[in-house]
């Protein structure tokens, strides 16, 4: 009797064990990255330093400073190894830890050369080969071609007090005891953190704790180290044991009464079935329960007192929806945003999301506080935003290789949100106020993903637009269609901006000549072809310090992305393209960026 009802019941159990593999699972994938992972790169013979911070997408600063004992800044020692850092992003919706490199392809050049020569063997042809749809003999010329890296940001189980990690490709030569010694580390440390790898094979990625520029070995942050597979572990073995003692309850209790009680036990099942797929969304959105809930979320006490009470002394910028301020957190530097509204439930799904992304052109969402009204905080950009730099008194004028770099910069921060995050992003509010520029004059774009929050969260006018007059391209002003080629135009008209230094503004009063837009002031110019008629609308601040060539082909570029047709402007990665061709010709103006507009 017993055995019959267990037989027909047996699908609870089953679910229940499903459901604990199904949490294993997860634990082996991700929920967020983290800003810093480091990749081992061998130098080969030909590789400077220029070019593997342009590989790896850093600066050659960014390189020096992890790596304090290059001796001469203009010589690598080939045959060595350095670090490069790099953020470590939760890729392919949670399904893995990695960075997305994007590599321009040129003559001669296979996956295999572009894995093994350019990137050192961070990666394997096989792994480039599953992120591109490029045919794998004959990839075009010029096309960007997608370069994961796999990274770690530490395993809590293991032990939180390493929290940085290098990538680090075994070379014929290695083994466990030499990367041992290489990385200060034991060999049993190695081991746990690389279960079943052949240290001695000559190939392959292993995982190495590393040290931060300081030179000490940053702990996990005690916020993520609360996930620990532990816990999540001791949970699942807790809610299992319950489920199976709640069932031999029923059984024994009401054998009975066995139709009342399969009854029951169907509605169990039914109400735990519901639970745990509410339990596998949140997971995949990034929140796992209570701690990284916490992590990212402030309380208006915390931010007050990093405000010094939102002093007006701290203030920075004002726009549409509120004030920034200055902020020291938690011994950070830090930008709070107090939005002028409150959040809604959607809202927050959705910040919780933001803050996962990273990239090195995308200002970072720390996190958020919903006390009082809402809170944004962002991590703090030294050097104002690209509006004030043009635009504004006290600073001095922008050099031409400068600008170009700002428009690579922004154009990358553009493209890894239309094209690398999940869900992907449109702005929508491209412009030069929300392109902030670093310490080292790159620029990093702010703000992306809240026009789709706003939008989210305001009901009462869910037409309303978002953007700003000048920036807006025809179609979304006319219909308010939405497609990341609004972007495209927006950012048109920034590098309009960087080449002019004016300011975007179309308004509506059509007689007065200043307030004609950017497009307008430039489209009749490069429909003449005319170099010497546009040499007229360059920023003055300039003087004579700019190759004529280059702005002209920076015009082009804002002239394809402004284009009256979506359909026609670039996509942000050929915009990448062409700007990274523009930026490695210094100005000559090489062969190639005609083409790809
Ligand atoms: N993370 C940050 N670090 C440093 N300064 C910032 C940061 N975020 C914003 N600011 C400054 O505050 C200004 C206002 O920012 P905010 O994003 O609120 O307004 P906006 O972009 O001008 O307008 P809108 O709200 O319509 O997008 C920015 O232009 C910039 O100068
Ligand atoms: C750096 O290396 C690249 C690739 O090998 C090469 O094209 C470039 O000329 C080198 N630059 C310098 C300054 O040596
Ligand atoms: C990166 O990690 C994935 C998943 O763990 C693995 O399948 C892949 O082979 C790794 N890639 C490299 C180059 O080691």
């Amino acid at each position: 009797m017993l055995m019959l009802f267990l037989q027909i019941k047996l699908s609870p159990i089953c679910f229940v064990l499903l459901w604990s593999c199904f949490c294993f699972m997860v634990e082996s994938q991700c929920n967020r990255g983290c800003p810093l992972a480091l990749a081992s790169y061998y130098v080969w013979n030909e590789a400077n330093l220029t070019f593997i911070a342009q590989v790896l997408g850093t600066t050659e600063d960014e390189i020096l400073s992890f790596n304090p004992s290059i001796p001469d800044h203009d010589r690598l020692q080939s045959f060595t190894r350095i670090n490069v850092p790099f953020t470590c992003n939760c890729l392919n919706d949670g399904q893995l830890l990695g960075h997305m490199f994007q590599y321009e392809i040129i003559q001669g050049d296979t996956y295999d050369i572009v894995a093994n020569t350019y990137y050192a063997g961070l990666t394997t042809a096989r792994w480039i080969e599953n992120f591109n749809n490029f045919p794998v003999n004959s990839i075009p010329l010029g096309s960007l071609v997608n370069v994961a890296v796999n990274c770690s940001c530490g395993t809590s189980s293991i032990d939180s007090n390493y929290g940085l990690f290098l990538t680090y490709p075994l070379r014929p030569g290695d083994s466990l005891s030499s990367v041992a010694r290489y990385s200060n580390s034991t060999s049993s440390l190695l081991k746990r953190y690389n279960p079943n790898v052949n240290f001695s094979a000559g190939t392959g990625i292993v995982f190495i704790p590393a040290q931060d520029r300081t030179g000490k070995y940053p702990p996990i942050p005690s916020s993520s180290a609360g996930l620990s597979s532990g816990i999540i572990a001791g949970i699942s073995v807790a809610v299992i044991g319950v489920i199976l003692l709640a069932i031999f309850f029923f059984v024994l209790m009401r054998r009975k009464k066995m139709k009342k009680a399969s009854l029951l036990l169907d509605k169990l099942s039914a109400v735990f079935h519901g639970k745990s797929q509410k339990t596998a969304s949140s997971l995949d959105a990034g929140n796992m329960g209570v701690t990284v809930d916490k992590s990212v979320e402030f309380s208006y006490e915390e931010l007050a007192q990093a405000t010094d009470n939102f002093n007006m002394a701290n203030m920075i910028g004002s726009g549409g929806f509120g004030h920034v301020y200055y902020a020291e957190l938690r011994g950070e530097k830090a930008a709070v945003k107090k939005m002028d509204m409150m959040a809604s439930k959607e809202f927050l799904a959705e910040l919780k999301v933001l803050t996962r992304v990273y990239h090195l052109n995308l200002v970072h969402l720390i996190g958020y506080c919903v006390e009082q009204c809402l809170f944004l905080v962002y991590e703090f950009i030294e050097n104002g935003n690209l509006s004030q730099h043009l635009r504004g008194s006290g600073k001095d004028p922008l050099s031409w290789i400068t600008r170009v770099q700002i428009a690579l910069d922004s154009a990358r921060g553009l493209e890894y949100i239309h094209e690398h995050t999940i869900p992907v992003y449109i702005h929508r509010d491209i412009k030069s106020a929300n392109i902030l520029i670093d310490k080292s004059f790159h620029a990093k774009v702010a703000d992306f993903g809240l026009t789709k929050l706003t939008e989210v969260g305001n009901h009462s006018a869910p037409t309303r637009l978002a953007g700003t007059f000048g920036y807006m391209p025809p179609e979304y002003a006319r219909y308010g269609e939405v497609t990341p080629k609004v972007d495209v135009y927006a950012f048109g008209v920034v590098l309009y901006e960087l080449i002019s230094a004016r300011a975007a503004v179309a308004k509506q009063n059509v007689s007065d000549p200043d307030s004609k837009g950017l497009v307008a002031i430039f489209e009749p110019v490069l429909n003449k072809h005319d170099q010497n008629e546009m040499q007229k609308l360059v920023d003055p601040r300039l003087g004579d310090d700019y190759p004529l060539d280059s702005v002209y082909k920076l015009a082009q570029l804002a002239y394809a992305c402004t284009h009256e047709n979506p359909h026609l402007r670039p996509s942000m990665r050929s915009v990448v393209v062409a700007l990274m061709t523009l930026s490695s010709t210094k100005g000559e103006g090489g062969p190639g960026t005609q083409c790809l507009l």
